[in-house]
């Protein structure tokens, strides 16, 4: 970081949309070579200010710089050529397309004439492919291609010009380990290459690790830039949401009650073998392991997605078989699914009824749905999770990312099921918002009802889970209770090492 001409400034930058004054007058730099993280709860700006900065969005009034040049961005294709490029937090990639296509949607290579240039098309693509280690090809469709691989391509989008500036938001959320590392030596590069680097995430850890320097919004307005160096997590969370948190571990709860629920030897082909566990009314159960270790499948299977080649599923002593999401629910089984795009909201369709959604058959007098009704559960959930929306009418699809995942989470409680399984609850939520999610989860089992918890986030398991199932490779490797788990023998169980000595 010498040279200290910024590769790209925001200067009072005013964004309103109906009703949400959305940025106040930000102001926000990035020094070339820098990896400079912006943080905030939902709601605080960040992906309107990197919308304003890659042309997505036109602000109110403000000024953008790149290398202390005003320039205006009217669109993204024209942001990106010059040099602002844009990894979004809501993939925007065409499915039916290839991969190629989507790399280079919207400026494919020509020949004369106009027709596309396929070889060129396809040799660019797999040259950045390469680099960027992706394990598939060109010419693979975006629609076959797991959430992560569909991130890589994302990714490989913004690789296509000599960039003076990349924003990634919250690029992380749904990679592997082994992804994360490929991601973060890309930034590296990135960055050695003189290239500024804006990085979005909830992730404490991630953004203590690799950036420079750690802006914080809140409300819409800048509240400070900090030297990552020089800082620590408890100074960022106080600029963030103004306290701090209690990040203790899960203490002995009231002793559970009978057994609500118990998996026998459970099988799916190729994804996990011989599961079993039993839970508790009244317990939390975390499964914890690493993304790709089986977890979301056996999910699924309980929630009657999958059909398992062999085991049994008993509810409150009786076996039952699960053949559809709606003999679950029947069963009195939820499932919050870790995909936004699965978890059935309707983008275009406001936060009252999507909460309201699945209940409105119990809501329903008559022909008529009581109104006043949907609006107080509207309200609770709100309240509880603090979700931050100018009224209940606002289309979901307005919402921050995070506020559609508490909308998400609000709508699958207010559901009150039996046993609720939810499968990494709080990606892309704030970390005030993350510790009242967990506090409902405790309340909920509190309350006696049966919960399984899927994290890929060890305090999150380790903060709401009584006990803790580690997972390898589709397999159980041990269950932890909360009193003898240490983070030594989570991971060792999650890596496949083998039993830990002291077990
Ligand atoms: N297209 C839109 N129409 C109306 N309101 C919007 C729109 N886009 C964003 N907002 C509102 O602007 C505010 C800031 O949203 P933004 O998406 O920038 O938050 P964020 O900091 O990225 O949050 P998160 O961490 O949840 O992603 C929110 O109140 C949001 O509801
Ligand atoms: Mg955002």
């Amino acid at each position: 970081m010498t040279d200290t001409t910024p590769a790209l400034r925001l200067e009072n930058i005013v964004k309103t949309f109906p009703g949400v004054r959305a940025l106040d007058g930000v102001s926000f730099a990035v020094l070339p070579g820098e990896v400079h993280a912006l943080l905030g709860e939902n709601g605080a700006g960040k992906s309107t200010l990197m919308k304003v900065l890659g042309g997505v969005h036109q602000p109110d009034s403000g000024t953008i710089y790149i290398e202390e040049e005003p320039v205006v961005m009217t669109n993204p294709l024209e942001a990106k050529s010059k040099g602002v490029v844009f990894i979004h937090q809501e993939l925007s990639l065409a499915e039916e397309l290839s991969v190629a296509e989507n790399v280079y949607l919207g400026e494919l290579p020509r020949k004369r004439f106009g027709r596309v240039d396929w070889k060129r098309l396809h040799a660019d693509t797999a040259a950045i492919l390469d680099r960027l280690n992706c394990g598939f090809g060109p010419g693979a469709i975006v629609g076959e291609l797991s959430i992560a691989k569909r991130q890589m391509v994302e990714i490989a989008r913004a690789l296509t010009v000599d960039a003076k500036a990349v924003i990634f938001d919250e690029p992380t959320a749904s990679l592997t380990d082994a992804e994360k590392e490929v991601l973060f030596d890309i930034i590296r590069d990135l960055r050695e290459q003189g290239v500024g680097i804006v990085y979005i995430s909830h992730r404490m850890e991630e953004i203590f690790r690799i950036s420079d320097r750690i802006s914080v919004l809140r409300d819409g307005s800048h509240r400070g830039t900090l030297i990552t160096a020089e800082t620590g997590e408890d100074e960022v969370t106080r600029l963030m949401i103004g306290r701090s948190l209690d990040l203790s571990r899960n203490v002995a709860r009231t002793a559970p009650g009978e057994v609500a629920f118990e998996v026998r030897g459970l099988s799916c082909e190729g994804l996990f073998e011989d599961v079993s566990f039993e839970l508790r009314a009244g317990e939390v159960l975390g499964f914890y392991g690493l993304v790709g270790a089986g977890r979301t499948e056996i999910a699924e299977t309980l929630f009657g997605l999958r059909t398992p080649r062999s085991g049994e599923i008993h509810l409150k002593g009786r076996a039952v078989t699960l053949h559809s999401p709606v003999d679950a629910i029947r069963h009195g089984i939820s499932l919050v699914p870790e995909s936004r795009k699965e978890q059935g909201l309707v983008l275009g369709m406001n936060c009252r009824d999507n909460i309201t959604l699945p209940q409105v058959d119990d809501l329903t007098a008559g022909p008529f749905v009581s109104d006043g009704a949907e609006i107080a559960i509207f309200d609770q959930y709100r309240d509880r999770l603090d979700i931050k929306t100018p009224s209940w009418r606002q289309q979901v699809g307005n919402l921050s990312g995070g506020n559609q995942q508490k909308i998400v989470i609000g709508k699958w409680l207010a559901m009150r099921p039996d046993v609720l399984i939810v499968d990494e609850p709080t990606r892309g939520i704030d970390v005030g918002s993350k510790a009242e999610i967990h506090n409902l989860i405790r309340e909920l089992a509190a309350h006696g009802y049966a919960v399984i918890v899927i994290s890929s986030e060890m305090p999150e398991v380790l903060h709401v889970a009584d006990r803790i199932v580690a997972m390898y490779h589709g397999r159980i490797m041990r269950t932890f209770t909360s009193d003898e788990v240490t983070e030594d023998s989570l991971v060792q169980a999650i890596s496949g090492l083998g039993q830990d000595s002291a077990a």
